[in-house]
C-alpha cells in the first residue's frame, strides 16, 4: 500500500500535447478512478504511472519515493491493461503465479497465493487449461488474477471489465469492491461505465483533452460538477441544462425559462441554495438531474426548495426500474425520472415540483459552476 503523488505531469507526442498538468496526490488506500472521453488521455496517464511511457515533464513519487525516472520493474505496481495478454503456452495457474516466481517468491508461499486469488474470482475449475481455452471474461479474470497474485504497492486497472458480459460485469464489480475493502489497497482505475466509477471511486478524475476537469468524491462530482463538461459527461440520463434570465426575486432569484412559441415559466429559488447576485439581469445555465423533477402527488407538500411546475409530456421511456420522461417546462425540454408506475400519456399536462436542493448554476460563457 502506497501513496502516490503525480506533480503537473505533460506528455507530448511529438508536437502533440496529450496531457496538461495533471496534478494529483492519492492516500494510502484510495480507489482512484479515471474517466473521460476516448483519446483524453487516460491511458497514457497509467502508462506514465507504470513507467512504460517517460512523462515530458513533471514528476511521480510512491511513498515519497521519486520514480520519474525508475523502469517500470522497479516501481512496485501491478497493471491489468486495456488489451490484457496472457502467455499462450502457460496454464492459468502458471500465468497467475509468473510474476511471483520472476521475484523468487518460495513455491509454498505461490502455490497459496495462486489458491487465494483463483477463489476470489472463481476460476478455480480452470487453473489446468491453457488461455485458448478460456472466454474472453475468463481470460480478464486470470489477467486480474496475475495482477493480484502479487501484493505491489499499487494496482493499475486499464478498463478491466470491458470484455465481460453485463451480469459477469456486475459481480466483477461487487467483487473489486469488496477486494479493494478487504486488501485497503491503493487503486488507479480506468473505466467507461458510469455506474463503475461512481461505485468504486474514492475519488473520481474527470479528464477532458489532457486536462483533469474535476477531482473530487463521486458525491462532488455527480452534484456538484465543477463546469458544464463534467455535469453532462457524469450521469445517465445527461443533467438538464437550460439558460434561465436571472432576476432578483422575494426571498432569492427568480429564473425565468424563455422558451419555445412564447411559453414561460418562473422558477423562485432561495438565496441561500445558489448566490446569483453577481448575474442578476443576465443569462445563466441552470442544471437539474432528472431525478430532482417529480411528480407532485410524490412527495408530500411544496416547500421552499420544491417549486411547483407545469409541465407537457412529450416523450415516455420506460426502462423497467423507472420510467425516463421527457417534457416540457415553460417551453423548454428537460428529462425527468419518475416512478415506473407514473401513469401519464403522451401530450398530458402535468403537475411537477423541483427539488431545488439540487439545483446547480453555470457561467455561460465559462462553463464554470457559479454561485458556491
Ligand atoms: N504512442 C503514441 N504516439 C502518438 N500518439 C499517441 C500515442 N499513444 C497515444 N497517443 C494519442 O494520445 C491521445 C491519448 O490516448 P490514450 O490512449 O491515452 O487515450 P484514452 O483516454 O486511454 O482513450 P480510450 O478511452 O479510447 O482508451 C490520443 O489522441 C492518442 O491518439
Ligand atoms: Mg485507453
Amino acid at each position: 500500500m502506497a501513496t502516490l503523488d503525480l506533480l503537473d505531469v505533460n506528455k507530448s507526442f511529438g508536437a502533440v500535447k496529450v496531457l496538461h498538468d495533471v496534478t494529483i496526490q492519492m492516500a494510502d488506500g484510495e480507489f482512484l478512478v479515471l474517466v473521460g472521453p476516448s483519446g483524453c488521455g487516460k491511458s497514457t496517464l497509467m502508462n506514465i504511472i507504470a513507467g512504460l511511457e517517460e512523462p515530458t515533464g513533471g514528476s511521480l513519487r510512491l511513498d515519497d519515493q521519486d520514480i520519474t525516472r525508475l523502469g517500470p520493474a522497479d516501481r512496485n505496481i501491478s497493471m491489468v491493461f486495456q488489451s490484457y495478454a496472457l502467455y499462450p503456452n502457460m496454464t492459468v495457474e502458471k500465468n497467475i503465479e509468473f510474476p511471483l516466481a520472476m521475484r523468487k517468491v518460495p513455491k509454498a508461499q505461490r502455490a497459496e497465493r495462486v489458491r487465494s486469488v483463483a477463489a476470489l474470482l472463481h476460476i478455480e475449475h480452470l487453473l489446468d487449461r491453457k488461455p485458448r481455452q478460456l472466454s474472453g471474461g475468463q481470460r480478464q479474470r486470470v489477467a486480474i488474477g496475475r495482477a493480484l497474485a502479487r501484493e505491489p504497492k499499487l494496482y493499475l486497472f486499464d478498463e478491466p471489465l470491458s470484455n465481460l458480459d453485463a451480469q459477469l460485469r456486475l459481480d466483477m464489480r461487487t467483487e473489486l469492491k469488496k477486494l479493494h475493502q478487504r486488501l485497503r489497497a491503493t487503486i488507479v482505475y480506468v473505466t467507461h461505465d458510469q455506474i463503475e466509477a461512481m461505485t468504486l471511486a474514492t475519488r473520481i478524475a474527470v479528464m477532458k483533452g489532457g486536462i483533469i476537469q474535476q477531482l473530487g468524491t463521486p458525491y462532488e462530482i455527480y452534484n456538484r460538477p465543477a463546469n458544464t463538461f463534467v455535469a453532462s459527461f457524469m450521469g445517465s440520463p445527461r443533467m438538464n441544462l437550460a439558460k434561465v434570465q436571472v432576476a432578483r426575486g422575494d426571498a432569492g432569484w427568480q429564473l425565468t425559462l424563455d422558451g419555445a412559441q412564447g411559453n414561460k415559466a418562473i422558477i423562485e429559488v432561495p438565496a441561500a441554495q445558489v448566490d446569483l447576485s453577481a448575474h442578476v439581469g443576465q443569462e445563466v445555465l441552470m442544471g437539474l438531474r432528472a431525478e430532482a423533477i417529480c411528480l407532485s402527488h410524490d412527495r408530500g407538500e411544496a416547500g421552499p426548495l420544491r417549486c411547483a411546475a407545469r409541465a407537457r409530456v412529450e416523450v415516455i421511456e420506460p426502462t423497467g426500474s423507472d420510467t425516463l420522461v421527457v417534457l416540457q417546462i415553460g417551453g423548454v425540454e428537460f428529462t425527468a425520472r419518475l416512478e415506473p408506475d407514473a401513469e401519464l400519456r403522451i401530450g398530458q399536462d402535468v403537475d411537477l415540483f423541483l427539488d431545488l436542493s439540487k439545483l446547480v448554476c453555470f457561467d455561460l460563457k465559462t462553463d464554470a459552476r457559479i454561485g458556491a
